[in-house]
């Protein structure tokens, strides 16, 4: 039987890859979408890529009302929950604002699902929730001490859907925590579009090449690091979209609580992803030392083999496809997606 999943936040980034790899798979998807921080044009893209327009409703995850327009319309399977916001310094300035989308708006429709008898739940968590336990490689036992809003904000539902399937185990949810998210669709059709000056490291290289920025500031090279910049796990967003439905079919199975971190389990510095982005680019991508940023770990990775145990799922993109990825998108799309 065909199943119908609900997807929030469905144009976003990770969004919208994993709704292209569950049509892929068969599945019949649903988007709910604000469009606060994406383009409806994403919708015309994932048509173009998989040959099918998924159904849509535009909302907020925190109305009641705008939720029924979805679960009074189709019978839902399952719900893959990714809207919510995601900017680490907003999240300073700004705490309300991200406890009322992301932990306000998963009670609404954690709440919404049970009212509808809707128990299957995968969770956007992310590997800011471990914050800095003093070590570098992370898994899933790593303790929890979020040191930014943001990452409180992921911790706080990760506790609600403890709770949730604590009091009734007939639920069957997976938090999936990711680490760094790269990359775009091969197709250059679909990608990371961010909103003015963006945050991270991937799509600053990225405008750079293109013409956009003129130099990336690199944040500290005093870290003690193989080249005293930075490392993180980066990983490529057609592989996080396909551990989505991994996770899918292991609650398929039974009910359950998974906990997951989605990441290659390799690290990159700064510097090493300056260098790849100027091989798949061929273009120089002007860089200056600049101090530290305020919050930043030296370091960290995931360990990933439970995920391969757990959900039979492991990497298959290295950092010379991210780049690729990413240099297309941008090439094809140097102003992001058209209005
Ligand atoms: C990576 C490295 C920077 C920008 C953040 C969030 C996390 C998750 C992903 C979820 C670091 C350095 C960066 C720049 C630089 N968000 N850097 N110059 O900080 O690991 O994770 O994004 O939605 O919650 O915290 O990612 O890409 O910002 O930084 O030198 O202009 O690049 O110092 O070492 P981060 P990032």
């Amino acid at each position: 039987m065909q199943k119908t999943v609900l997807v929030t936040g469905g144009t976003g980034y990770i969004g919208s890859h994993t709704v292209v790899k569950l049509i892929e798979a068969g599945y019949k998807n649903v988007l709910f979408e604000d469009f606060s921080n994406s383009k409806p044009k994403v919708l015309e893209r994932i048509e173009q890529i998989t040959g099918v327009r998924p159904a849509f409703v535009q909302g907020d995850v925190r109305s009641l009302e705008d939720l029924k327009k979805v679960f009074d319309n189709w019978k839902i399977d399952s719900v893959i929950h990714f809207a919510g916001k995601k900017a680490v310094g907003e999240s300073e300035r700004e705490p309300l604002l991200y406890f009322s989308v992301n932990v306000e708006g998963s009670i609404v429709l954690l709440n919404t699902m049970k009212d509808y008898g809707v128990k299957e739940f995968v969770f956007s968590s992310s590997a800011t929730v471990y914050g800095d336990p003093g070590y570098d490689e992370f898994d899933e036992s790593t303790p929890l001490a979020p040191i930014n809003n943001y990452g409180l904000s992921k911790w706080m539902v990760e506790e609600i859907l403890r709770a949730t399937y604590k009091a009734d185990p007939t639920w069957s949810i997976a938090l999936l925590r990711y680490f760094n998210p790269v990359g775009a669709h091969p197709s250059g059709l679909i990608g990371e579009d961010p909103n003015g000056i963006p945050n991270n490291l991937m799509p600053f290289i990225a405008q750079v090449a293109v013409g956009k920025r003129e130099k990336l500031m690199v944040f500290g090279n005093d870290y003690p690091t193989r080249d005293g910049t930075g490392c993180r796990d980066y990983i490529h967003v057609q592989d996080l979209a396909e551990g989505h439905i991994k996770a899918l079919e292991a609650l398929n199975s039974k009910p359950q609580l998974l906990t997951v971190n989605l990441g290659t389990g390799n690290n990159t510095s700064v510097l090493e992803l300056v260098k790849a982005f100027e091989k798949a680019s061929g273009r120089k991508i002007n860089y200056e030392i600049a101090p530290r940023r305020a919050g930043d770990k030296a370091a960290y990775w995931t360990n990933p083999s439970l995920a391969l145990k757990l959900l039979g799922w492991k990497t298959k993109f290295g950092i010379d496809e991210m780049c690729a990825d990413t240099w297309k998108w941008q090439q094809l799309n140097p102003n992001g997606y058209p209005d």
